[in-house]
């Protein structure tokens, strides 16, 4: 299975390595890879896509590299199974129901309500593991 995040300052990428680590616990393979390296094509032979982004600008997705990445694969993903997560600061979430709502208008379906974690996620945070290993039974 594969992760493609954004983070600014790691703690996205935290849960996306604490996620994998719950994927492989449940018996899959994870490949974490940084939306800077991933490829348009990443998810073409997946049935389960699984995101994270933090919450930035207003309540919205990273502008910079993010933000095209999901545009460019979004007429590519219908059918899927997806699965979101990102940390984020002072606010309550938003961007996430967005990003939801954005998903299910694609045609996906979540495989669960998006992750989110304030700020930094603890070392071994089971919300996370727990994220993975339910993502791997898919
Ligand atoms: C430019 C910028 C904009 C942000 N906007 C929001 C926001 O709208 N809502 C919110 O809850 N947090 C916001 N944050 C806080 C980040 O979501 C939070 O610091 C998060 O932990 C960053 O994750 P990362 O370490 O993966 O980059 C913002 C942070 C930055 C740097």
């Amino acid at each position: 299975m594969k992760i493609v995040y954004y983070s600014g300052t790691g703690n996205t990428e935290k849960m996306a390595n604490l996620i994998a680590k719950g994927i492989v616990s449940g018996g899959k393979d994870a490949e974490v890879v940084n939306v800077s390296a991933a490829g348009l094509d990443i998810f073409d032979n997946e049935d389960v896509v699984i995101l994270g982004c933090p919450a930035m600008g207003d309540e919205v997705l990273e502008e910079g590299e993010f933000e095209p990445f999901i545009e460019g694969i979004s007429s590519k993903i219908s059918g899927k199974k997806v699965a979101l997560f990102g940390s984020y600061g002072w606010g309550d979430g938003q961007w996430m129901r967005d990003w939801q709502e954005r998903m299910e208008s694609l045609g996906c379906t979540l495989i669960d309500d998006g992750l989110i974690i304030n700020y930094e996620p603890e070392d071994e945070s089971l919300e996370c593991i727990n994220f993975g290993l339910k993502i791997a039974k898919e």
